[in-house]
């Protein structure tokens, strides 16, 4: 199996102050939502990276950066771990995803899979999705990570 290495807090935080430049330059939502896809794609445990909004009661595909296009382009609310965090406002971390029934399969080579909610005013706007191609690919300290990140740049989302 391939060993990637997993995201530290050093590295979490680099980040981080790379998001505030991001942000900092006031640049166009959209276009500020794709920097930040871009940006999280280039950690080797983040092997496709999805921004989903919320909109019309379903989570629709917004930004992505992989390998591939994925046929989830639009998820309805509680349908896959991306809708289950969606309707529940809970990050899901699943560190095997052929042992969790609700998984929605968009790529074989995924095996585990991370999904944060982005929430605006208290409530959903949007979504991370990411997937990695090792198992147990991820751990609190992405929890946390994508939490504080979501949590920046959750007003470029409604
Ligand atoms: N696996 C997700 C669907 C989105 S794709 O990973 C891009 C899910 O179970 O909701």
């Amino acid at each position: 199996m391939k060993s990637q290495p997993r995201l530290n807090r050093e590295r979490a935080k680099e980040l981080l102050a790379e998001v505030d430049l991001l942000v900092s330059r006031a640049q166009q939502p959209a276009a500020l939502r794709k920097n930040v896809v871009q940006l999280l794609n280039l950690e080797p445990t983040y092997n496709w990276v999805g921004l989903y909004l919320l909109k019309g009661g379903e989570l629709r595909l917004d930004s992505w950066n992989g390998p591939a296009p994925t046929t989830h382009t639009s998820i309805a609310l509680g349908k896959g771990i991306c809708g289950f965090a969606a309707k529940s406002g809970r990050t899901e971390i699943v560190s095997d995803v052929s042992k969790d029934p609700r998984y929605l399969q968009c790529f074989a080579s995924t095996r585990s899979e991370i999904t944060v909610p982005v929430m605006h005013e208290g409530k959903v706007v949007a979504e991370i999705d990411i997937d990695g191609d090792v198992v147990n690919a991820h751990s609190s300290v992405d929890r946390e990570f994508l939490e504080a990140l979501a949590a920046k740049i959750s007003k470029f989302c409604v």
